[in-house]
């Protein structure tokens, strides 16, 4: 390189020299969107059934708050999403609502008065143990303002913010104390908790929440965080079947196989070379680690499934090094397909995944059935109705349903939830 600077390797290929839009190896329709022009920044495009409350999402991603609030009888009203393969995921998914664009162009008055709640997992990199860690001073952390500044004009009765829970811990929690004061400063009570999502779903995934209710809700009511009933899950409830319509075929197996350049960057990463005892094959009796945005780049988030079925039954999670330092054999291992780390989320088996950037989408999103959870104790607090008046039980319990890859499956996970007190 002139500048001396050494480029990434592709991440299609392995090759260096090369981005991933420019790769040989890389699908039509990756080169054909990339080459596109952005659209116009705009309002976004929204179709307006009667609802039984209205939100707003900002970065919405691949649309899990909105899976979930739509589920209870919301009206999404707004959304606002920067990358183009979200914004067609979110279109084909949401009936053609088209979310506008990059959140510091929109102005508020785009957004429609009357607003009740306004949702968002803001870019979390900046907190995050695997990003950059420079909180408010990296461009994407001010973000944050961003929703600070919506809350101000458009004075939505309630909010619900995500975020890792690195957030609590950046800066000595002197990051954190600031966003709350400027969340308060808008004139809204506001509570956090970090909420796991590995009690319903067989992920573990612990996530910041921030729920807020405008002061002036007349009579303010205190908002309880859910207790979510321990389920105790494993990965086997989402793998895909040996045989059957679920079954991955021949060419989905060699595709999620580990290649051997894959598997020697899996063993180079610094990560794998402090930690050799880590857990990178899944014991599939027992919940996968965190889905992350970077699973498919070989780094600290990486996990593998046997695609032998003689190896899943395993007590002991299994390290890529035996103790001795001898180098485990991972050729029979392979990478969840996007569809069964969409399941590890909770998104339902009906939901399209955009062939590009599914791991991406997916490893930024929120757990809808979690999300159902959260918003049931707001909707009642804020005295707006929900078609799930109770405590969001039964949305989310038909939300894990529809994430079950077969009958037999769903089956067995609704005696679970059956059960008197699950
Ligand atoms: C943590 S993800 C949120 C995922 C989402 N909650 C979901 O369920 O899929 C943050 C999202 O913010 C989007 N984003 C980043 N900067 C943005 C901006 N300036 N305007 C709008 N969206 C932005 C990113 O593209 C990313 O999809």
């Amino acid at each position: 390189m002139p500048n001396g600077k050494k480029r990434k390797a592709c991440y299609q290929c392995g090759e260096a020299g090369h981005r991933a839009r420019e790769c040989p190896q890389a699908s039509a329709e990756l080169r054909e969107s990339v080459n596109k022009p952005q659209p116009p920044v705009d309002r976004g495009h929204f179709s307006a059934p009667a609802a039984l409350f209205t939100f707003g999402e900002l970065f919405a991603g691949m649309g899990g708050f909105r899976v979930a609030l739509d589920r209870m009888g919301g009206q999404c009203v707004f959304a606002s999403e920067i990358d183009r393969f979200c914004v067609e995921n979110y279109r084909h998914n949401f009936g053609g609502d088209r979310p506008a664009g990059d959140i510091c162009r929109i102005e508020s008055s785009s957004i429609p008065a009357d607003l009740d709640i306004l949702v968002g997992g803001f870019p979390c990199q900046p907190f995050s143990s695997s990003g950059s860690l420079r909180g408010m001073d990296d461009a994407k952390g001010l973000l944050f303002r961003e929703i600070v500044r919506l809350l101000k004009d458009t004075k939505a009765k309630g909010f619900i913010l995500e975020n890792v829970r690195g957030l609590l811990l950046h800066n000595d929690g002197a990051t954190f104390a600031i966003i709350r004061k400027e969340l308060e400063d808008c004139g809204y009570h506001v509570c956090h908790e970090v909420v796991d999502a590995v009690n319903i779903l067989p992920q573990e995934r612990r996530r910041l929440f921030i729920v807020g209710i405008r002061c002036d809700i007349n009579p303010p009511k205190a908002y309880s965080f859910p207790k979510l009933p321990a389920l105790a899950r494993g990965v086997e409830d989402i793998l895909h079947s040996e045989d059957g319509t679920d079954a991955l075929s021949k060419d989905d197996l060699e595709r999620l196989a580990l290649t051997n350049h894959q598997i020697s960057k899996v063993r180079a990463q610094p990560y794998t070379q402090k930690h050799p005892e880590a857990r990178f094959l899944s014991n599939t009796a027992k919940a996968a680690k965190t889905m992350q945005s970077s699973y498919t780049k070989w780094i600290i988030g990486s996990q593998f499934v046997p695609s032998d079925a003689n190896l899943r039954d395993r007590d002991e999670p299994t390290p890529i090094r035996t103790p001795d330092g001898d180098d485990v054999d991972m050729q029979q291992w392979r990478r969840y397909s996007s569809r069964e780390a969409a399941r590890l989320q909770g998104f339902p088996e009906s939901f399209h995944l955009c062939s590009q950037r599914a791991y991406h989408m997916i490893g930024n999103s929120v757990a809808p059935p979690v999300i159902s959870m959260v918003a049931a104790p707001l909707l009642q607090a804020l005295g707006l109705k929900g078609k799930d008046d109770g405590w969001g039980w039964e949305i989310t319990k038909d939300l894990l349903l529809e994430a079950s890859p077969n009958d037999e499956r769903r089956e067995s996970l609704r005696a679970l939830l059956d059960r008197p007190d699950p």
